[in-house]
């Protein structure tokens, strides 16, 4: 089947063939990361949609919207390669009415963490995700666990307003030396990229150990080595469905997620831990 590439909301119409339809949102400039999230919507659906939308509303005023990478010719072939069947790819008038004013407000969760560093970030994410799954109407839709406050909010947002489209999670891909696999690192310069290597360094070191204070000591130990070009925004263990933070009897999962910049490339990272007792 030839990729379809559908620009507005009559295109997309057309494009519907029936059966399951799985979306995977995307911001483009796709990677083996993405590719993984279109492998696991592939084996679950009948038709792969794959959204390309540098979305400006999930930006704030000092971010990279202007120089996010836009590859656009190049994710089509990694979307021909992974037999992905429409793209979806509007312009943001196409998304945007000059007069909007409605928008999803991701509430107290959308504050905390990543969203304490950038506001207003998650409300913009989540408007343009329910604004596409209104436009593809999927049944199910693949989210990486990479973002994973993102993929929360997500799951929250399709509980609380009773989205009726499943939401997977798909595992954070990695190079084989730990880097977690974004559409930013390719503004790392080599030498970044050593000091980014900090990130998951940091983070497997502080699930090697076994209660909430020592996770957070360890990771931010290792991050401290790392010395001044890595700038910290935040180190936190919390809780993976509310993004608060866990204490010292927590029991379960949690999530211990860091983001730091180096130079003007900002990097997140995290990964899930089982926190008990007597670990
Ligand atoms: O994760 C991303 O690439 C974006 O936040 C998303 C989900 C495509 C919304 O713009």
């Amino acid at each position: 089947m030839e990729l379809i590439v559908a620009r507005d909301r009559e295109d997309l119409v057309k494009a519907r063939r029936g059966g399951e339809v799985a979306l995977v949102p995307t911001m483009g400039a796709l990677h083996e990361g993405h590719r993984s999230l279109i492998r696991q919507a592939r084996v679950r659906a009948d038709q792969v949609v794959v959204s390309i939308f540098v979305n400006p509303l999930q930006f704030g005023p000092n971010e990279d919207f202007s120089r996010y990478p836009r590859t656009f010719e190049a994710d089509l072939d990694v979307c021909r390669a992974e037999g992905v069947d429409v793209v979806f790819h509007p312009d943001v008038e196409e998304m945007y009415a000059p007069d909007r004013q409605v928008s999803v407000s991701a509430g107290p969760m959308g504050e905390v963490v990543e969203g304490a560093h950038r506001p207003g970030h998650f409300d913009g994410v989540l408007t343009v995700v329910l604004k596409l799954f209104n436009l593809v109407r999927p049944d199910l839709a693949v989210f990486g666990q990479k973002d994973a406050q993102q993929l929360a909010l997500i799951r929250r947002m399709v509980a609380d307003l009773d989205l009726p489209i499943e939401i997977l999670g798909a595992p954070t891909v990695r190079e084989p030396d730990g880097l977690a696999l974004s559409s930013r690192n390719r503004y790392l310069s080599d030498d970044d990229r050593r000091v980014a290597l900090a990130l998951s360094r940091a983070l497997r070191a502080g699930a090697a150990e076994l209660a909430p204070a020592a996770i957070r000591a360890t990771a931010r130990e290792v991050l401290a080595a790392a010395g001044p070009r890595l700038e910290v925004d935040y180190l936190a263990l919390v809780d993976p469905e509310t993004f608060a933070d866990v204490d010292e009897s927590y029991e379960g999962m949690a999530v211990l997620a860091v983001a730091a910049r180096v130079g003007a490339t900002r990097l997140i990272d995290n990964v899930t831990l089982t926190l008990t007792r007597g670990r």
